[in-house]
Formats: C-alpha cells, sequence, structure tokens
C-alpha cells in the first residue's frame, strides 16, 4: 500500500487491522488504539481519500490502497493548519483523541472550507474526547477555517 506517499509493503496475519499494521509493523504510531471497535475514532486515517477507522479495516484491505495518517498531513516539516490550530487553540489535553481529530477535521475542511457550527459538530460525531469538552477542539477548528 501506499502510506502518506511512500509505498510500504508488510507480512500481515489475516485477521490483523490496519491499526496494527500501521502502528506496529510500519513505524507509525500516530494513529491512536482506544477502543478497537470502531467507537472512538482515535485511530481514524484516510483510506483513499475517505475518513475510516483503521481498527475497522483489515490490513489486507488495504493492499493497493492509498492511506494518509496523521503523520502526513503536514507537508515539508510544516504542521498541517489543523495540527498548528489544536497547538494555538489549547485543543490538546491528553492527546490519545487528538490524532484521529485532526485527521477528521482536516477532511472536513477539505471537503467544506467554511463549515457550519452543525457541519463541525457532526463531522466530529465519531471522535470521541474525554479531556477537554470539545469547546477548545471546535475552537481549533473554526481557526482552522477562518485560516484560508
Ligand atoms: S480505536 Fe478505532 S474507533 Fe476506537
Ligand atoms: S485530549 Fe484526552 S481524550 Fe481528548
Amino acid at each position: 500500500m501506499v502510506v502518506n506517499g511512500e509505498r510500504q509493503e508488510a507480512d500481515v496475519w489475516s485477521g490483523e487491522s490496519l491499526l496494527f499494521a500501521l502502528r506496529e509493523r510500519m513505524g507509525l504510531p500516530g494513529s491512536k488504539n482506544a477502543c478497537e471497535q470502531g467507537e472512538c475514532g482515535s485511530c481514524s486515517v484516510l483510506l483513499d481519500g475517505r475518513l475510516v477507522c483503521s481498527c475497522l479495516v483489515l490490513a489486507a484491505q488495504a493492499d493497493g490502497h492509498e492511506v494518509v495518517t496523521v503523520e502526513g498531513l503536514g507537508r515539508d516539516g510544516e504542521l498541517h493548519r489543523v495540527q498548528e490550530a489544536f497547538v494555538q487553540a489549547g485543543a490538546v489535553q491528553c492527546g490519545f483523541c487528538t490524532p484521529g481529530l485532526v485527521v477528521a477535521a482536516a477532511e472536513l475542511l477539505r471537503q467544506n472550507p467554511d463549515p457550519s457550527e452543525d457541519e463541525i459538530r457532526e463531522a466530529l460525531s465519531g471522535n470521541l474526547c474525554r479531556c477537554t469538552g470539545y469547546a477548545k477542539i471546535f475552537d481549533a477548528v473554526r481557526m482552522a477555517a477562518a485560516q484560508v
């Protein structure tokens, strides 16, 4: 598969998740393993441009496909504007939910550069955070949207 623009190969067992392969075989621990049941969104990545929970995708299903993880959002050593906005807004506490939220928010803004409050909440509704109360996270997404 192509991950963050680079061809990657791995031997995986038949039931292995894409999340496990990314973290344990490809050295990409950004995507987090919190629930492993498709409930929390901490493992969110883009698979051929579609937001998925990588814990619910078999690694074998990604064979020949393109994956973008949180590590692949920035360019030339610069943070993606959503990552920068999370820092500026103080939207990170323990950080466990952050990679998934950043990937989901970046994809929202790619599709919809000027989302409404409801559209932001809907787009991030699959990403759970136990620390922040979400206010700073929504601030960060609005901040990133305003930078376009
Ligand atoms: S670890 Fe995949 S949704 Fe929670
Ligand atoms: S910052 Fe801790 S779960 Fe979101």
